[in-house]
């Protein structure tokens, strides 16, 4: 499903990735890990096709992404669900807004979109702030929207950069159980995370990166 041949980025001078190769097979479950500053953030943008890569190949779902034009980038995303590490909502739209424009560009009915954006918000204990705006949320309220939106239209991939890094552990084991259930029906979930905790005792395969390097695998 994802696929990276020795792929490189820096930014000016400062290598972010150095020669970074693995593969994630379709429904696998995978976190990438490592201290603050070892390309995560940079990782997942690139297979996202929202920063490209100073050298190497990266195929996602077959296509390579360092030959594909603008407008399959965005036919892609429709298919990717991203959470951003700063959640990136609109702060002039709405909760349920904000969540319901992830599907409306896909091209999905009115009626569509409103039973999956609340069934989405449900899921992500948010249904009461659905006419909020993110601006009046506490930063763990924000989170979750970002979470939703990225699940909303069932992605054939969901990247999530840092998702637990603003909610309280009980919040984070329900996001934990709410990814894995996602990936039970066939995601394939990428998480980026520094959060040891988010690691422990679980069985899912672990990259670990390190100054912009695969350092080891477990
Ligand atoms: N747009 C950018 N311009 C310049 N340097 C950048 C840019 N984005 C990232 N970097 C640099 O690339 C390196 C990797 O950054 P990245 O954000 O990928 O790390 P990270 O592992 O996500 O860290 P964190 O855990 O703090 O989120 C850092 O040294 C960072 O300063
Ligand atoms: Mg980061």
């Amino acid at each position: 499903m994802i696929q990276l041949f020795h792929v490189y980025k820096s930014f000016g001078g400062t290598p972010a990735l150095r020669d970074v190769s693995f593969r994630v097979r379709k429904g696998e479950f995978v976190f990438v890990t490592g201290p603050s500053g070892a390309g995560k953030t940079t990782l997942l943008r690139i297979m996202f096709g929202a920063e490209k890569a100073s050298s190497g190949h990266i195929l996602i779902n077959g296509i390579n992404l360092g030959r594909i034009r603008r407008k399959q980038i965005a036919l892609l995303r429709r298919r990717i669900g991203f959470v951003f590490q700063d959640f990136k909502l609109l702060n002039n739209k709405t909760i349920f807004q904000n969540v319901a424009l992830a599907l409306e560009v896909t091209g999905a009915n009115p009626s569509y979109v409103r039973k999956k954006t609340r069934q989405a918000l449900r899921s992500l204990g948010l249904i009461k702030k659905e006419e909020a705006y993110p601006l009046q949320l506490s930063g763990g309220e924000q989170q979750r929207v970002a979470i939703a939106r990225a699940i909303v239209k069932n992605p054939l991939i969901l990247l999530a950069d840092e998702p637990t890094g603003n909610l309280d552990p009980d919040l984070t084991r329900e996001i934990m159980v709410l990814f894995r259930t996602i990936h039970m029906k066939g995601t394939t979930v990428v998480v980026a995370t520094h959060n040891r905790e988010l690691l422990k005792g679980t069985a899912i395969r672990k990259i670990y990166l390190e100054k912009g390097r695969v350092i080891k695998e477990d």
